[in-house]
Protein backbone atom coordinates (compact mmCIF):
# COMPACT_ATOMS: atom_id res chain seq x y z
CA UNK A 1 0.00 0.00 0.00
CA UNK A 2 2.66 2.44 1.03
CA UNK A 3 4.90 1.53 -2.23
CA UNK A 4 1.82 1.69 -4.61
CA UNK A 5 0.80 5.40 -2.94
CA UNK A 6 4.48 6.39 -3.54
CA UNK A 7 4.59 5.56 -7.27
CA UNK A 8 1.56 7.17 -7.70
CA UNK A 9 2.88 10.74 -6.01
CA UNK A 10 6.06 10.46 -7.90
CA UNK A 11 4.30 8.53 -10.98
CA UNK A 12 5.39 12.21 -13.33
CA UNK A 13 8.84 10.65 -12.56
CA UNK A 14 8.71 6.67 -13.97
CA UNK A 15 12.45 6.88 -13.81
CA UNK A 16 12.59 7.66 -9.93
CA UNK A 17 9.10 5.31 -9.57
CA UNK A 18 10.89 2.41 -10.56
CA UNK A 19 14.00 2.90 -8.71
CA UNK A 20 11.77 3.21 -5.61
CA UNK A 21 10.21 -0.22 -6.75
CA UNK A 22 13.70 -1.62 -7.19
CA UNK A 23 14.97 -0.58 -3.42
CA UNK A 24 11.76 -2.01 -2.27
CA UNK A 25 11.84 -5.25 -3.94
CA UNK A 26 15.64 -5.43 -2.82
CA UNK A 27 14.75 -4.43 0.91
CA UNK A 28 12.15 -7.34 0.51
CA UNK A 29 15.15 -9.76 -1.01
CA UNK A 30 17.34 -8.90 2.06
CA UNK A 31 14.77 -9.33 4.74
CA UNK A 32 14.89 -13.51 4.98
CA UNK A 33 18.52 -13.11 4.53
CA UNK A 34 18.58 -11.19 7.43
CA UNK A 35 16.68 -13.63 9.17
CA UNK A 36 18.46 -16.74 8.15
CA UNK A 37 20.57 -17.11 11.18
CA UNK A 38 19.77 -20.43 12.62
CA UNK A 39 20.92 -23.75 14.16
CA UNK A 40 24.06 -23.39 11.76
CA UNK A 41 25.11 -20.15 12.88
CA UNK A 42 24.54 -21.14 16.62
CA UNK A 43 26.44 -24.51 16.54
CA UNK A 44 29.52 -23.39 14.26
CA UNK A 45 30.06 -20.71 17.51
CA UNK A 46 29.65 -23.72 19.97
CA UNK A 47 31.95 -26.09 18.33
CA UNK A 48 34.62 -23.62 17.21
CA UNK A 49 36.72 -23.37 20.34
CA UNK A 50 38.23 -19.68 18.84
CA UNK A 51 34.41 -17.95 19.41
CA UNK A 52 34.44 -16.51 23.12
CA UNK A 53 31.75 -13.93 21.63
CA UNK A 54 29.05 -14.62 19.97
CA UNK A 55 25.73 -12.61 18.82
CA UNK A 56 22.71 -14.71 18.68
CA UNK A 57 20.83 -13.06 15.34
CA UNK A 58 17.23 -15.35 15.58
CA UNK A 59 15.73 -18.31 16.55
CA UNK A 60 17.41 -22.05 17.14
CA UNK A 61 15.70 -25.06 17.54
CA UNK A 62 18.35 -27.84 18.63
CA UNK A 63 17.99 -30.72 16.77
CA UNK A 64 20.64 -32.65 18.78
CA UNK A 65 22.01 -32.05 22.43
CA UNK A 66 24.76 -29.47 22.94
CA UNK A 67 28.69 -31.01 22.60
CA UNK A 68 29.10 -33.19 25.82
CA UNK A 69 32.83 -32.16 25.84
CA UNK A 70 34.44 -29.67 28.85
CA UNK A 71 33.71 -26.40 26.86
CA UNK A 72 37.34 -25.29 27.57
CA UNK A 73 36.88 -21.43 27.22
CA UNK A 74 34.77 -18.32 28.58
CA UNK A 75 31.96 -17.62 26.90
CA UNK A 76 29.76 -14.31 26.02
CA UNK A 77 25.99 -14.96 24.13
CA UNK A 78 24.08 -12.04 23.28
CA UNK A 79 20.69 -11.84 21.66
CA UNK A 80 20.99 -9.33 18.85
CA UNK A 81 17.62 -9.94 16.84
CA UNK A 82 15.89 -7.87 13.89
CA UNK A 83 13.74 -5.45 15.79
CA UNK A 84 15.34 -5.90 19.34
CA UNK A 85 13.52 -9.13 19.74
CA UNK A 86 14.71 -11.45 22.38
CA UNK A 87 16.21 -14.53 20.36
CA UNK A 88 14.73 -18.34 21.71
CA UNK A 89 17.18 -21.27 21.73
CA UNK A 90 15.10 -23.88 21.71
CA UNK A 91 16.62 -27.31 23.58
CA UNK A 92 13.48 -28.92 21.53
CA UNK A 93 14.30 -31.41 24.80
CA UNK A 94 17.45 -32.46 24.33
CA UNK A 95 20.28 -31.79 26.79
CA UNK A 96 22.46 -28.58 27.55
CA UNK A 97 24.87 -28.93 29.99
CA UNK A 98 28.23 -26.39 28.59
CA UNK A 99 30.88 -25.72 31.02
CA UNK A 100 32.56 -22.83 30.35
CA UNK A 101 34.91 -21.15 31.84
CA UNK A 102 33.30 -17.71 32.66
CA UNK A 103 29.70 -17.43 31.21
CA UNK A 104 28.04 -14.23 30.34
CA UNK A 105 24.56 -14.03 28.77
CA UNK A 106 22.49 -11.15 27.56
CA UNK A 107 18.72 -10.60 26.06
CA UNK A 108 18.40 -14.18 25.08
CA UNK A 109 15.57 -17.40 25.96
CA UNK A 110 16.02 -20.40 27.05
CA UNK A 111 13.81 -23.16 26.43
CA UNK A 112 12.59 -26.65 26.51
CA UNK A 113 15.89 -28.25 27.58
CA UNK A 114 15.76 -31.45 28.84
CA UNK A 115 18.71 -33.92 30.42
CA UNK A 116 20.26 -34.68 33.15
CA UNK A 117 22.64 -31.58 34.20
CA UNK A 118 21.99 -27.72 34.35
CA UNK A 119 21.92 -26.18 30.46
CA UNK A 120 25.07 -24.05 32.24
CA UNK A 121 28.11 -25.06 34.85
CA UNK A 122 30.62 -22.86 36.19
CA UNK A 123 33.27 -24.51 38.13
CA UNK A 124 35.12 -21.75 39.59
CA UNK A 125 34.06 -19.09 37.18
CA UNK A 126 32.02 -16.25 36.91
CA UNK A 127 28.49 -15.91 35.70
CA UNK A 128 26.42 -12.95 34.48
CA UNK A 129 23.26 -13.22 33.39
CA UNK A 130 21.18 -10.45 32.03
CA UNK A 131 17.39 -9.32 30.59
CA UNK A 132 17.21 -13.36 29.97
CA UNK A 133 14.33 -15.30 30.57
CA UNK A 134 14.71 -19.24 31.28
CA UNK A 135 11.15 -21.56 30.87
CA UNK A 136 10.17 -24.56 31.04
CA UNK A 137 14.21 -26.55 31.47
CA UNK A 138 13.91 -29.67 33.42
CA UNK A 139 16.48 -31.96 34.45
CA UNK A 140 15.54 -35.22 35.25
CA UNK A 141 17.53 -38.20 37.60
CA UNK A 142 20.08 -35.41 38.30
CA UNK A 143 19.30 -32.71 40.63
CA UNK A 144 21.16 -29.76 41.03
CA UNK A 145 19.19 -26.94 39.38
CA UNK A 146 17.77 -27.27 35.82
CA UNK A 147 19.30 -23.45 34.28
CA UNK A 148 22.10 -22.01 35.90
CA UNK A 149 25.14 -23.89 38.32
CA UNK A 150 27.63 -22.16 39.91
CA UNK A 151 30.69 -23.71 41.94
CA UNK A 152 32.87 -21.51 43.42
CA UNK A 153 32.37 -18.44 41.15
CA UNK A 154 30.46 -15.49 41.54
CA UNK A 155 27.23 -15.23 40.21
CA UNK A 156 25.10 -11.88 39.00
CA UNK A 157 21.19 -12.04 37.75
CA UNK A 158 19.67 -8.96 36.53
CA UNK A 159 16.10 -8.41 34.63
CA UNK A 160 15.38 -11.95 34.06
CA UNK A 161 12.93 -14.65 34.57
CA UNK A 162 12.44 -18.23 35.56
CA UNK A 163 9.13 -19.67 34.20
CA UNK A 164 8.46 -23.37 35.14
CA UNK A 165 11.96 -24.68 34.98
CA UNK A 166 12.25 -27.87 37.10
CA UNK A 167 14.89 -30.18 38.49
CA UNK A 168 13.36 -34.21 39.17
CA UNK A 169 15.56 -36.02 41.86
CA UNK A 170 16.56 -39.13 42.16
CA UNK A 171 14.30 -40.12 45.59
CA UNK A 172 16.78 -38.25 48.30
CA UNK A 173 18.10 -35.02 48.47
CA UNK A 174 18.76 -32.51 45.54
CA UNK A 175 19.23 -28.92 45.07
CA UNK A 176 17.43 -25.82 43.18
CA UNK A 177 14.77 -26.04 40.83
CA UNK A 178 16.31 -23.08 38.57
CA UNK A 179 19.98 -21.67 39.94
CA UNK A 180 22.55 -23.19 42.08
CA UNK A 181 24.99 -21.73 43.47
CA UNK A 182 27.90 -22.84 45.98
CA UNK A 183 30.64 -21.51 47.84
CA UNK A 184 30.38 -18.24 45.71
CA UNK A 185 32.39 -14.91 46.43
CA UNK A 186 28.93 -13.11 45.75
CA UNK A 187 25.43 -13.90 44.48
CA UNK A 188 23.59 -10.42 43.55
CA UNK A 189 20.09 -11.28 41.86
CA UNK A 190 17.99 -8.34 41.36
CA UNK A 191 14.67 -7.18 39.61
CA UNK A 192 14.12 -10.85 38.38
CA UNK A 193 11.19 -13.21 38.42
CA UNK A 194 10.65 -16.94 39.54
CA UNK A 195 7.53 -18.54 38.99
CA UNK A 196 6.14 -22.02 38.89
CA UNK A 197 9.99 -23.15 39.34
CA UNK A 198 10.30 -26.90 40.98
CA UNK A 199 12.43 -29.46 42.93
CA UNK A 200 10.47 -32.80 43.30
CA UNK A 201 11.10 -35.70 43.58
CA UNK A 202 13.70 -35.33 46.33
CA UNK A 203 12.54 -37.70 49.06
CA UNK A 204 11.69 -34.44 51.36
CA UNK A 205 15.28 -33.72 51.61
CA UNK A 206 15.90 -31.52 48.76
CA UNK A 207 16.35 -27.62 49.18
CA UNK A 208 15.44 -24.05 47.16
CA UNK A 209 12.66 -24.52 44.87
CA UNK A 210 13.65 -22.06 42.72
CA UNK A 211 17.47 -21.20 44.29
CA UNK A 212 19.42 -22.83 47.06
CA UNK A 213 22.69 -21.08 48.26
CA UNK A 214 24.88 -22.60 50.13
CA UNK A 215 28.68 -20.96 51.70
CA UNK A 216 28.34 -17.80 50.16
CA UNK A 217 30.04 -15.29 51.38
CA UNK A 218 27.48 -12.50 50.22
CA UNK A 219 24.25 -12.81 48.99
CA UNK A 220 21.64 -10.00 48.07
CA UNK A 221 18.65 -10.60 46.39
CA UNK A 222 16.88 -7.09 45.54
CA UNK A 223 13.91 -6.23 43.74
CA UNK A 224 12.41 -9.96 42.83
CA UNK A 225 9.42 -11.78 42.65
CA UNK A 226 9.22 -15.24 43.62
CA UNK A 227 5.87 -16.84 43.25
CA UNK A 228 4.44 -20.25 42.93
CA UNK A 229 7.41 -21.87 43.41
CA UNK A 230 7.53 -25.52 45.09
CA UNK A 231 10.22 -27.93 47.23
CA UNK A 232 10.18 -31.24 48.39
CA UNK A 233 12.15 -30.66 51.46
CA UNK A 234 12.88 -26.95 52.01
CA UNK A 235 12.61 -23.49 51.24
CA UNK A 236 9.61 -23.69 48.78
CA UNK A 237 11.83 -20.60 46.99
CA UNK A 238 15.08 -20.10 48.39
CA UNK A 239 17.23 -22.05 50.30
CA UNK A 240 20.57 -20.93 52.03
CA UNK A 241 22.75 -22.38 54.48
CA UNK A 242 26.34 -21.22 55.82
CA UNK A 243 26.39 -17.80 54.08
CA UNK A 244 28.25 -15.51 55.59
CA UNK A 245 25.69 -12.71 54.78
CA UNK A 246 22.15 -12.83 52.91
CA UNK A 247 20.44 -9.03 52.24
CA UNK A 248 16.79 -10.07 50.78
CA UNK A 249 15.01 -6.55 50.01
CA UNK A 250 12.04 -5.23 48.47
CA UNK A 251 10.77 -8.59 46.71
CA UNK A 252 7.57 -10.10 46.83
CA UNK A 253 7.37 -14.03 48.20
CA UNK A 254 3.62 -15.19 47.02
CA UNK A 255 2.28 -19.23 47.08
CA UNK A 256 5.36 -20.43 47.62
CA UNK A 257 5.66 -24.35 49.11
CA UNK A 258 7.88 -26.48 51.11
CA UNK A 259 6.22 -29.83 51.58
CA UNK A 260 7.83 -33.74 52.10
CA UNK A 261 6.89 -37.09 49.63
CA UNK A 262 8.39 -38.82 52.55
CA UNK A 263 5.91 -39.18 55.64
CA UNK A 264 8.60 -39.51 57.86
CA UNK A 265 10.67 -36.48 56.52
CA UNK A 266 7.60 -34.13 56.82
CA UNK A 267 7.84 -32.60 60.04
CA UNK A 268 11.51 -30.53 58.02
CA UNK A 269 9.37 -29.18 55.47
CA UNK A 270 9.89 -25.87 56.58
CA UNK A 271 10.01 -22.64 55.03
CA UNK A 272 7.63 -22.62 52.87
CA UNK A 273 9.38 -19.42 51.24
CA UNK A 274 12.49 -18.48 52.01
CA UNK A 275 15.05 -21.28 54.67
CA UNK A 276 17.63 -20.30 56.47
CA UNK A 277 20.22 -22.53 57.95
CA UNK A 278 23.34 -21.45 59.92
CA UNK A 279 23.78 -18.21 57.89
CA UNK A 280 26.08 -15.42 60.07
CA UNK A 281 23.80 -12.22 59.28
CA UNK A 282 20.46 -12.02 57.45
CA UNK A 283 18.48 -8.54 56.78
CA UNK A 284 15.02 -8.99 55.47
CA UNK A 285 14.10 -5.40 55.01
CA UNK A 286 10.49 -4.36 52.89
CA UNK A 287 9.45 -7.65 51.50
CA UNK A 288 6.14 -9.19 51.13
CA UNK A 289 5.01 -12.36 52.13
CA UNK A 290 1.83 -13.82 51.45
CA UNK A 291 0.35 -17.16 50.74
CA UNK A 292 3.09 -19.11 51.18
CA UNK A 293 3.15 -22.34 53.18
CA UNK A 294 5.54 -25.31 55.12
CA UNK A 295 3.88 -28.46 55.40
CA UNK A 296 6.35 -28.71 58.26
CA UNK A 297 6.64 -27.53 61.73
CA UNK A 298 8.24 -24.45 61.62
CA UNK A 299 8.01 -21.39 59.27
CA UNK A 300 5.11 -20.47 56.80
CA UNK A 301 6.67 -17.73 55.02
CA UNK A 302 10.75 -17.62 56.47
CA UNK A 303 12.24 -20.42 58.28
CA UNK A 304 15.98 -19.53 60.51
CA UNK A 305 18.14 -21.79 61.78
CA UNK A 306 20.56 -19.54 63.64
CA UNK A 307 23.77 -21.00 65.31
CA UNK A 308 25.93 -17.75 65.49
CA UNK A 309 23.68 -15.63 64.06
CA UNK A 310 22.22 -11.99 63.68
CA UNK A 311 19.06 -11.84 61.74
CA UNK A 312 17.12 -8.48 61.61
CA UNK A 313 13.36 -8.47 59.90
CA UNK A 314 12.05 -5.27 59.11
CA UNK A 315 9.48 -3.44 56.80
CA UNK A 316 8.17 -6.73 55.44
CA UNK A 317 4.17 -7.79 55.42
CA UNK A 318 3.11 -11.56 55.93
CA UNK A 319 -0.64 -12.22 55.07
CA UNK A 320 -1.84 -15.77 55.10
CA UNK A 321 1.15 -17.72 55.39
CA UNK A 322 0.81 -21.09 57.16
CA UNK A 323 2.96 -23.38 59.02
CA UNK A 324 2.63 -27.05 60.20
CA UNK A 325 2.72 -26.04 63.47
CA UNK A 326 4.85 -23.18 64.88
CA UNK A 327 5.43 -19.82 62.98
CA UNK A 328 3.03 -19.36 60.63
CA UNK A 329 5.17 -16.17 58.92
CA UNK A 330 8.06 -16.81 61.25
CA UNK A 331 9.95 -19.46 62.79
CA UNK A 332 13.18 -18.85 64.38
CA UNK A 333 15.36 -21.54 66.75
CA UNK A 334 18.49 -22.25 67.73
CA UNK A 335 20.62 -24.75 66.62
CA UNK A 336 24.66 -26.36 66.87
CA UNK A 337 27.31 -26.34 64.86
CA UNK A 338 26.78 -29.39 63.72
CA UNK A 339 23.80 -31.42 63.73
CA UNK A 340 21.20 -34.20 61.71
CA UNK A 341 17.37 -33.96 60.79
CA UNK A 342 16.36 -37.12 59.37
CA UNK A 343 19.01 -37.90 56.54
CA UNK A 344 19.95 -34.27 56.18
CA UNK A 345 22.80 -32.99 58.32
CA UNK A 346 24.63 -29.79 58.03
CA UNK A 347 28.53 -29.00 59.57
CA UNK A 348 29.05 -25.51 59.83
CA UNK A 349 32.14 -24.63 61.91
CA UNK A 350 32.52 -25.84 65.63
CA UNK A 351 32.37 -22.29 67.69
CA UNK A 352 31.04 -23.76 71.18
CA UNK A 353 27.19 -23.13 71.76
CA UNK A 354 24.57 -21.31 69.82
CA UNK A 355 24.77 -17.78 70.84
CA UNK A 356 22.36 -15.68 68.46
CA UNK A 357 20.14 -12.65 68.02
CA UNK A 358 16.93 -12.06 66.25
CA UNK A 359 15.50 -8.59 65.78
CA UNK A 360 12.08 -7.94 64.56
CA UNK A 361 12.51 -4.36 63.92
CA UNK A 362 9.94 -1.66 62.82
CA UNK A 363 7.45 -1.83 59.72
CA UNK A 364 6.48 -5.85 59.85
CA UNK A 365 2.98 -6.43 59.33
CA UNK A 366 1.01 -9.53 60.05
CA UNK A 367 -2.44 -10.86 58.97
CA UNK A 368 -4.33 -14.21 58.72
CA UNK A 369 -1.35 -16.49 59.23
CA UNK A 370 -1.55 -19.67 60.37
CA UNK A 371 -0.09 -22.44 62.43
CA UNK A 372 -1.60 -25.41 63.95
CA UNK A 373 -3.15 -24.99 67.34
CA UNK A 374 0.15 -23.34 69.17
CA UNK A 375 -0.75 -19.99 69.21
CA UNK A 376 2.70 -18.94 67.46
CA UNK A 377 0.18 -17.88 64.54
CA UNK A 378 2.68 -15.10 63.30
CA UNK A 379 5.74 -15.74 64.73
CA UNK A 380 7.80 -18.64 66.63
CA UNK A 381 11.09 -18.29 68.54
CA UNK A 382 13.09 -21.63 70.52
CA UNK A 383 15.61 -20.29 72.18
CA UNK A 384 15.84 -22.40 74.99
CA UNK A 385 18.62 -22.86 77.21
CA UNK A 386 20.74 -19.87 75.95
CA UNK A 387 21.04 -17.43 78.06
CA UNK A 388 23.46 -15.22 75.10
CA UNK A 389 20.61 -15.32 72.53
CA UNK A 390 17.93 -13.25 72.64
CA UNK A 391 14.91 -11.56 70.48
CA UNK A 392 14.22 -7.68 70.40
CA UNK A 393 10.73 -6.59 68.90
CA UNK A 394 10.41 -2.88 68.06
CA UNK A 395 8.27 -0.99 69.05
CA UNK A 396 6.27 -3.91 70.31
CA UNK A 397 6.07 -7.54 70.51
CA UNK A 398 2.78 -8.63 67.60
CA UNK A 399 -0.26 -10.79 68.49
CA UNK A 400 0.31 -14.59 68.28
CA UNK A 401 3.84 -14.73 68.98
CA UNK A 402 4.99 -17.54 70.69
CA UNK A 403 8.79 -17.11 72.41
CA UNK A 404 10.58 -19.80 74.24
CA UNK A 405 13.67 -18.34 75.46
CA UNK A 406 15.30 -17.66 78.88
CA UNK A 407 13.93 -15.08 81.03
CA UNK A 408 15.48 -11.81 80.55
CA UNK A 409 16.38 -12.78 76.91
CA UNK A 410 13.35 -10.58 75.23
CA UNK A 411 13.35 -6.87 74.73
CA UNK A 412 11.16 -4.77 73.55
CA UNK A 413 13.42 -1.71 72.16
CA UNK A 414 14.06 0.17 69.22
CA UNK A 415 17.65 0.73 69.90
CA UNK A 416 19.15 -1.94 68.56
CA UNK A 417 17.02 -1.64 65.10
C1 LIG B 1 20.92 -30.99 12.60
O1 LIG B 1 20.76 -30.05 11.55
C2 LIG B 1 21.93 -29.83 10.79
C3 LIG B 1 21.63 -28.79 9.76
O2 LIG B 1 21.30 -27.60 10.34
C4 LIG B 1 22.40 -31.09 10.15
O3 LIG B 1 23.64 -30.83 9.49
C5 LIG B 1 22.60 -32.16 11.19
O4 LIG B 1 22.91 -33.37 10.58
C6 LIG B 1 21.34 -32.32 12.01
N1 LIG B 1 21.60 -33.26 13.08
C7 LIG B 1 20.76 -34.21 13.39
C8 LIG B 1 21.14 -35.09 14.53
O5 LIG B 1 19.70 -34.36 12.81
C1 LIG C 1 41.65 -21.50 16.42
O1 LIG C 1 42.86 -20.78 16.59
C2 LIG C 1 44.02 -21.57 16.39
C3 LIG C 1 45.23 -20.75 16.77
O2 LIG C 1 44.97 -19.38 16.65
C4 LIG C 1 44.07 -22.01 14.92
O3 LIG C 1 45.20 -22.82 14.70
C5 LIG C 1 42.82 -22.83 14.62
O4 LIG C 1 42.76 -23.16 13.28
C6 LIG C 1 41.57 -22.03 14.98
N1 LIG C 1 40.41 -22.90 14.87
C7 LIG C 1 39.37 -22.56 14.14
C8 LIG C 1 38.24 -23.56 14.13
O5 LIG C 1 39.29 -21.53 13.53
C1 LIG D 1 12.98 -35.59 29.16
O1 LIG D 1 13.97 -36.47 29.68
C2 LIG D 1 13.42 -37.52 30.46
C3 LIG D 1 14.56 -38.27 31.12
O2 LIG D 1 15.57 -38.56 30.22
C4 LIG D 1 12.57 -38.41 29.57
O3 LIG D 1 12.00 -39.45 30.34
C5 LIG D 1 11.47 -37.56 28.96
O4 LIG D 1 10.73 -38.34 28.07
C6 LIG D 1 12.06 -36.36 28.24
N1 LIG D 1 10.97 -35.49 27.83
C7 LIG D 1 10.80 -35.17 26.54
C8 LIG D 1 9.61 -34.32 26.25
O5 LIG D 1 11.55 -35.54 25.66
C1 LIG E 1 11.99 -4.17 39.77
O1 LIG E 1 11.83 -5.33 38.98
C2 LIG E 1 10.89 -5.20 37.92
C3 LIG E 1 10.83 -6.54 37.20
O2 LIG E 1 10.28 -7.51 38.02
C4 LIG E 1 11.28 -4.09 36.98
O3 LIG E 1 10.30 -3.92 36.02
C5 LIG E 1 11.48 -2.80 37.77
O4 LIG E 1 12.00 -1.81 36.91
C6 LIG E 1 12.46 -3.03 38.92
N1 LIG E 1 12.55 -1.81 39.74
C7 LIG E 1 13.72 -1.31 40.08
C8 LIG E 1 13.64 -0.09 40.94
O5 LIG E 1 14.78 -1.77 39.74
C1 LIG F 1 29.54 -13.27 61.93
O1 LIG F 1 29.22 -11.89 61.91
C2 LIG F 1 29.77 -11.18 62.98
C3 LIG F 1 29.28 -9.75 62.87
O2 LIG F 1 27.90 -9.71 63.09
C4 LIG F 1 31.26 -11.24 62.94
O3 LIG F 1 31.81 -10.57 64.06
C5 LIG F 1 31.70 -12.70 62.95
O4 LIG F 1 33.10 -12.79 62.79
C6 LIG F 1 31.03 -13.46 61.84
N1 LIG F 1 31.34 -14.87 61.97
C7 LIG F 1 31.70 -15.60 60.93
C8 LIG F 1 31.98 -17.02 61.21
O5 LIG F 1 31.79 -15.13 59.82
C1 LIG G 1 17.28 -27.59 77.83
O1 LIG G 1 18.00 -28.13 78.93
C2 LIG G 1 17.26 -29.11 79.64
C3 LIG G 1 18.03 -29.46 80.88
O2 LIG G 1 19.42 -29.50 80.61
C4 LIG G 1 17.06 -30.29 78.72
O3 LIG G 1 16.32 -31.31 79.38
C5 LIG G 1 16.27 -29.84 77.50
O4 LIG G 1 16.17 -30.90 76.57
C6 LIG G 1 16.97 -28.68 76.83
N1 LIG G 1 16.12 -28.16 75.80
C7 LIG G 1 16.58 -27.81 74.63
C8 LIG G 1 15.57 -27.28 73.65
O5 LIG G 1 17.76 -27.89 74.29
C1 LIG H 1 18.25 -6.23 76.22
O1 LIG H 1 18.41 -4.84 76.49
C2 LIG H 1 19.45 -4.58 77.41
C3 LIG H 1 19.40 -3.10 77.71
O2 LIG H 1 19.31 -2.36 76.52
C4 LIG H 1 20.78 -5.04 76.84
O3 LIG H 1 21.81 -4.82 77.78
C5 LIG H 1 20.71 -6.52 76.51
O4 LIG H 1 21.87 -6.93 75.87
C6 LIG H 1 19.52 -6.79 75.60
N1 LIG H 1 19.38 -8.22 75.42
C7 LIG H 1 19.02 -8.74 74.27
C8 LIG H 1 18.89 -10.22 74.23
O5 LIG H 1 18.82 -8.07 73.27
Amino acid sequence: MAASWRCERVSEVPTMCSFLMLAFLFALSAIPMAAAYGLDDFMAAINDYNVTYHEVKGDVVLNASLPQKAFGRSFTLVGKAPGGRRPVIDGAFKEGGLIPLGLTLRNLEFRNFNGTQPIFSALGHDVDVQDCVFRGNRVAGGGTGSAVFVLGGNLRISRSSFFGNQVAAQGSGGSAGAVYSQSAGSVLIDSTVFLNNQLTGAGGMGDGGALSIPFATLYMITNCTFDGNRVDGIGGAIASSGCGRGEILRSSFLRNFAFSTKGAYKRYATGGAIDIYGDNVTVITGCSFTGNKAAGRRGGAVSLSMYQAEATISGSKFEQNAAGTYGGAVGVRLVPGSFSEGRRSIVLYDGGPPRSRVKFCRGNTYSRNVAGSSGAENIYVDMRNSSVSGVTFCPSEPPLALIEAETGTVNVTCASC
